[in-house]
């Protein structure tokens, strides 16, 4: 039986790949570590949580406290390690010095701990997937312009300097054969159970709203010619998962960090909040969707705006927007209420 741990294993991205990975697998068992115990993003998945809810260990902890994380790979010996704990933009802006513990200490603590643990066992170096972010790259990008895997990062937020550290310190951890790191850097993440939190959620919820039973208005926060790059929960977990299984000789040893393509309009571009309007309304002729800017979370959503890889027929909107309306609420009866 293999043992995966997941850090922020109750969050949004955590819970749903909890799922994938113990769906896929009857012979993986996970550890979720968070400093929440609030299991409702799983519970919610119902007869499909039950039904592998035996292989779910969830251990209550803090990033920020090295013996919380030593504690945890000696007590549970993972096989590999799915590294999602962070405080995300808005809250390490909020509070920019829990920010910096949660995100680059934090993120410290599990290297360091992933170390110990393979020397110890003498064993080959443990895999560590970590998410980064298409904010590492900073605003001095311009609005829509291609970015490669190599541009130049200068991050201009707490969050986005965390994650620019912390893929240096795991190339540097690999290439000391302590870890064997690997990271993508997403879009922003859509989907039910995301939460209410961060500046871009319109997204989900332009598409979420209108599809409850009853369904409901929404009004979204931004300009309709907004554009962001999204991606669907389903192809962000095709992403790390894939990148988990990867074999290492698969990889180039230079190359441990990975842009992540997110949805595309037929344009080739990410999509501006009118476009997904008009797809939500493509498939739902009477969902009411209007907008009202409101000028602080206009202008926050505009920074987030980045376009990582060349586009890809198939991320096209129509689409992701079809299949994320057919999956369904995902955990719980209904969408959640937030
Ligand atoms: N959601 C996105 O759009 C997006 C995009 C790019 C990268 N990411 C990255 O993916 C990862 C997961 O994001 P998510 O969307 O699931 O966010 P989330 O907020 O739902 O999950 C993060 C989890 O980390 C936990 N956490 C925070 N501080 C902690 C601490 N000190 N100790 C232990 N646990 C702690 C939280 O309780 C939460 O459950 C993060 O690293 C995030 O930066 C997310």
């Amino acid at each position: 039986m293999a043992t995966i741990l997941i850090t922020g294993g109750t969050g949004f991205i955590g819970s749903n790949l909890a799922m994938r990975l113990l769906e896929r697998d009857k012979d993986t068992k996970v550890v979720l570590f968070d400093r929440s115990p609030d299991l409702s993003r799983l519970t919610g998945f119902d007869s499909r949580y039950e039904a592998v809810k035996d292989r779910i260990t969830f251990v209550q902890g803090d990033l920020t406290i090295l013996p919380h994380v030593l504690a945890l790979f000696d007590a549970h010996t993972p096989d590999s390690v799915f590294h999602l704990g962070a405080l995300l933009s808005a809250g390490a802006e909020t509070n920019p010095t829990m920010g910096f513990q949660t995100d680059t200490v934090g993120s410290w603590h599990v290297f360091e701990a992933a170390r110990l643990y393979c020397q110890h066992a003498g064993s080959d170096p443990i895999r560590v997937i970590f998410p980064s972010t298409i904010a590492s790259f900073g605003s001095f990008i311009a609005p829509g312009a291609l970015v490669n895997n190599e541009a130049i990062q200068m991050p201009t937020t707490m969050y986005g300097v965390s994650k620019v550290s912390v893929e240096r310190l795991g190339e540097y951890y690999t290439r000391k054969g302590w870890i064997d790191f690997r990271a993508v850097r997403f879009p922003s993440v859509i989907g039910a159970s995301r939460g209410p939190g961060g500046t871009t959620v319109y997204s989900t919820l332009m598409i979420q709203e209108p599809f409850r039973t009853p369904s409901r208005p929404y009004i979204a926060y931004v300009a309709p010619d907004t554009r962001l790059d999204i991606i669907y929960i389903s192809e962000a977990l095709d992403a790390i998962v894939g990148l988990h299984d990867a074999a290492g000789n698969s990889l180039k040893p230079e190359r441990r960090v990975y842009n992540i393509a997110g949805i595309r309009t037929d344009d080739g571009q990410a999509p501006t909040a009118l476009d997904i309007k008009n797809a939500v309304v493509a498939l739902k002729p009477d969902a009411v969707i209007d907008f009202q800017v409101d000028p602080v979370l206009q202008k926050t959503s505009v920074s987030n705006l980045w376009s990582c890889l060349e586009p890809d027929a198939s991320h096209r909107l129509l689409v992701r927007v079809q299949r994320m309306i057919l999956d369904g609420p995902g955990p719980g009866a209904s969408w959640p209420t937030w």
